[in-house]
């Protein structure tokens, strides 16, 4: 708790005290808007609501999913984990279990709570995981940040030690930067956090997202997964000209999408019966041959750029982060209602293959396979370093 309060300290030494914080909107929503952009954040899982910019015929778009006020956040049982921090561990644990080394080589086992697939797995933290609980606002400054915080205490949902967690939102221009810092407090635990923002670069003005481009270009390898997308501990290369090949060229979401995904291997490539992308793609290796050793990013690069030819918007994203999950929405079925911001007269639902979830991350459930080295970037005790996620989203309009 002391590191806590000294870390409550130095954020309100930048002139922020809880007792001037400006007043969420009517919605519970706090704006960050620029002269280029506007952004909106809520405490529940301190969550991207909206993100406004206009198109290239100068129309207003909202590109981001999610609804129209926060409490509505907190009632869908479905829970889609839009726009939120999942944490205390993003993706999925097998079997809900993992192991913490000490410095002597001693194993303690932890079997934390079960959430997906008839309770075979844990996803994004757990049941009640942080993007099911509102963060506290420590700081806010309309024109340019937002800070939230997450004291997640000893036990919950099974994971060792508590651990506290700032996350830091700043807007300039048309770039929306995100610093996330956790540390743990009492015990070493496995801590992994990511930004889980669905993008539709048209606000929901067509069927589907299948005509968004994307490149990828350190995107090399990906993670094997089963059937149910759990890590095999395979690491798979992405073979030029393949569906999962987005490093080689731009190339647009729905390319391998047709009467063959049988035989391109798209059914089945975001697990059994799913056709469509649910991968973790990993920059930090050669696309050929494959190499566990070799790093060549320079953490400054571009790793992602999603553009959309009907409205002409397109994000880069730069991160510090060693993999990238992307998910086509094979999941939506059309029953979540678009925000009032979105789509148009006919279309009033998230459609299925509607949006893109782009997740910068580490690699996923690296905590139960410690072959792959991941274990300084996954697991933090007391006094050591701190866990870190940086990254960038740049905006723009091509006419
Ligand atoms: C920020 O932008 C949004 C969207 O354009 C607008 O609704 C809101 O009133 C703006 N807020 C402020 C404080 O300017
Ligand atoms: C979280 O915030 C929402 C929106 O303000 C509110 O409806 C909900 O009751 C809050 N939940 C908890 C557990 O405080
Ligand atoms: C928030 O959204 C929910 C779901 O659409 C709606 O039922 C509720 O009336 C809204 N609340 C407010 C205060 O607008
Ligand atoms: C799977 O989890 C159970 C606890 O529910 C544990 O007893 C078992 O050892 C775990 N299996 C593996 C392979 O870790
Ligand atoms: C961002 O905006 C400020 C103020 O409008 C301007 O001075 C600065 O040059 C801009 N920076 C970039 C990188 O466009
Ligand atoms: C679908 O199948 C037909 C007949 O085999 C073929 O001509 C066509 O190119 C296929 N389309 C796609 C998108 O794969």
């Amino acid at each position: 708790m002391r590191i806590h309060a000294l870390l409550l300290g130095a954020i309100s030494l930048t002139g922020a005290t809880a007792a001037s914080i400006p007043a969420p909107d009517p919605n519970g929503k706090y704006w960050l808007n620029t002269s280029s952009i506007s952004l909106a954040f809520i405490p529940y899982g301190a969550s991207i609501t909206n993100l406004l910019l206009p198109d290239k015929h100068g129309n207003l778009l909202d590109i981001v999913a999610g609804y129209d006020n926060a409490t509505a956040y907190t009632l869908d049982a479905a829970h889609p984990h839009f726009g939120s921090v999942p944490g205390r561990y993003a993706n999925r644990i097998k079997n809900s279990t993992f192991s913490i080394f000490d410095e002597d080589g001693t194993e303690t086992k932890y079997h934390v709570t079960p959430n997906e697939n008839n309770g075979l797995n844990t996803l994004h933290g757990g049941p009640d995981g942080w993007d099911y609980r509102n963060f506290s606002v420590v700081a806010y400054t309309p024109s340019s940040s937002i800070t939230f915080s997450i004291v997640d205490p000893d036990g919950k949902e099974g994971f060792p030690g508590e651990v506290v967690s700032y996350i830091t939102y700043t807007v300039s221009n048309s770039t929306w930067d995100i610093k996330m810092v956790a540390l743990a407090t009492t015990k070493a635990t496995p801590i992994m956090l990511s930004s889980h923002t669905y993008w539709n670069l048209d606000g929901f003005e067509l069927d589907d997202a299948l005509g968004h481009e994307l490149y990828m270009p350190f995107a090399g390898m990906r993670v094997g997964v089963d059937g149910i997308l759990i890590p095999t501990g395979e690491v798979l290369g992405n073979e030029r000209g393949g569906i999962n090949d987005f490093w080689s060229r731009p190339k647009k979401i729905g390319e391998a999408f047709g009467n063959d995904t049988k035989e391109n291997g798209l059914e089945g490539n975001c697990g059994t019966g799913c056709t469509g992308y649910d991968n973790c793609y990993i920059h930090s290796l050669r696309p050929s041959p494959p190499s566990l050793s070799q790093s060549w990013r320079d953490p400054s690069q571009m790793v992602a750029r999603l553009s959309s030819p009907h409205s002409g918007i397109k994000l880069e994203v730069y991160s510090d982060q060693d993999a990238f999950q992307m998910y086509s929405c094979n999941q939506q079925k059309g029953d979540v209602p678009l925000k009032w911001t979105q789509g148009t007269d006919t279309l009033r639902t998230i459609p299925k293959y509607g949006c893109v979830v782009l997740e910068v991350q580490d690699w996923i459930d690296g905590i139960n396979h410690p072959e792959w080295g991941r274990t300084s970037k996954q697991v933090f005790k007391p006094g050591g370093d701190p866990y870190v996620l940086q990254a960038r989203y740049v905006f723009g309009v091509d006419k």
